[in-house]
């Protein structure tokens, strides 16, 4: 990206009350840097943690917090707020902040602009990992993502309170690259259609009990969030996994099995320019499934025999045409090679390699920790990044931005 990407953009930046509102002075300072016009609006509590003046100081315009300006009794329009800003971004954006926001309770100024805004809305989320976790914060955040709001997903790490766990506010270099990507990347990839394929399959073996792997369908939902925010329609067929989040441009569809998996992808590929697998597929499943739950017996073995289960990516290998087709490898030992015979044997144009030697990469993690490799071989190595950024990467990679450029971007 160019020193000044977001020349003559305006950005509404909205603090929320939370320790984390220290980041958000550098936040505006790279914004503005990089060329934006940038806005403030703090809650009334953003103001205990840091002042007006440093912020209006860095943008060059007064912060707005109150409806109306004391002295003066100026009324502040966050009608107009929201018209004038092409991108909204909420930064930190506390439980309380988010809960208002789902709901419309728009008793402060940051949340009656965000009401008013016409344009792209993003959060940061900051605050205490067990509010993090707390249904009723998974509940709004889940609401916000349905109303087209994008979640920067928060880190992990020490917090404030001396806990350790998911919480921190993504650091501002992330958000701004979020920022970036949303002014050159929006709609790039209107009238495509994408199929992507996520989390774990099980495999029953009785009415409860199943074989499984850990995936938590991470990966493949920020795959879909990154491609519907690009303006891909999406069809996200999914493994059982807790997570809820999702852009309203991706049609999510919930299946259990390898063969239920592999049914509802050969209804969806064929209107599709290209599929995107990051399931962990099981490859083997029980050869019978019992009716009855199976009861503990005196013997000390039991075997359950396993037969193969249909491999997708095969199979949509063999009948993908002129569509793209893009797999993942994991692997815990000769990687590469097996990537490369799992590209050949799939009939796959690209292969997303992650290894379980990578401590930041692989199942469950935030992180992951890639190498991208073409048909012929070329490979892109990517640092450990967030997975929503890792997503990104590998949409650069399938589409590049211009025909005969770089396929793949350091
Ligand atoms: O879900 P997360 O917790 O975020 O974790 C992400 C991930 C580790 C699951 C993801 O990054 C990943 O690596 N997904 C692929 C895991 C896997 O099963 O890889 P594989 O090497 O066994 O399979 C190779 C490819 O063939 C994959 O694209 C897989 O979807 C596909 N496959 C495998 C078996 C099968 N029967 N059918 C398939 O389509």
């Amino acid at each position: 990206m160019s020193a000044r990407s977001l020349e003559g953009r305006h950005i509404v930046l909205g603090i929320t009350g939370g320790i984390a509102a220290y980041k958000s002075v550098y936040l505006l300072r790279l914004l503005v840097k990089r060329g934006a016009e940038v806005q403030v609006v703090m809650t009334p509590s953003a103001k205990e943690f840091i002042t007006p003046v440093t912020l209006s100081s860095l943008s060059g315009k007064p912060v707005v917090s109150e409806f109306f300006t004391a002295n003066t009794g100026e009324w502040h329009s966050h009608v107009d707020l929201g018209l004038w800003a092409d991108l909204m971004v909420v930064a930190p954006a506390t439980a309380s902040t988010l809960g208002k926001m789902a709901h419309g309770i728009a008793d402060n100024m940051l949340v009656t602009t965000y009401l008013s805004a016409k344009e792209h809305v993003m959060v940061a989320p900051a605050m205490d990992l067990d509010m993090f976790r707390s249904p009723s914060t998974a509940r709004n955040l889940s609401l916000l993502a349905g109303d087209g709001v994008e979640i920067i997903e928060p880190g992990s790490g020490e917090l404030a309170s001396g806990l350790t766990g998911k919480g921190r506010m993504a650091e501002p270099e992330e958000i701004v690259e979020r920022v970036e990507r949303f002014f050159s990347k929006s709609g790039s990839l209107a009238g495509k259609r994408i199929l992507i394929t996520a989390g774990p399959t099980f495999e029953n073996i009785d009415p409860v009990r199943f074989i499984g792997n850990y995936s938590s369908g991470k990966m493949g939902f920020a795959l879909a969030d990154a491609a519907a925010s690009r303006g891909a329609e999406v069809a996200l067929v999914t493994g059982p996994v807790s997570l809820r989040e999702l852009h309203p441009a991706v049609r999510r569809i919930d299946v259990v099995s390898a063969r239920d998996m592999l049914a509802r992808c050969l209804e969806e590929f064929p209107g599709c320019d290209c599929a995107i697998l990051a399931a962990a597929v099981a490859d083997y499943a029980p050869a019978v499934v019992a009716d009855r739950k199976i009861k503990r017996e005196k013997e000390e073995e039991m075997v359950v025999r396993l037969v193969r289960n249909p491999d997708i990516a095969a199979t949509l290998g063999s009948m993908k045409e002129s569509r793209t087709l893009v797999g993942f490898a994991l692997e815990t030992d000769n990687e590469r090679e097996n990537a490369l015979s799992k590209m050949e044997r799939k009939n796959l144009d690209m292969i997303v390699l992650n290894s379980l030697r990578d401590p930041e990469a692989g199942f469950m993690k935030d992180t992951n920790k890639i190498d991208i490799i073409s048909r012929d071989g070329q490979t892109c190595s990517f640092p450990a990044k967030s997975k929503r950024m890792v997503a990104e990467d590998i949409l650069d990679a399938v589409f590049p931005p211009e025909r005969g450029q770089m396929m793949m971007r350091r």
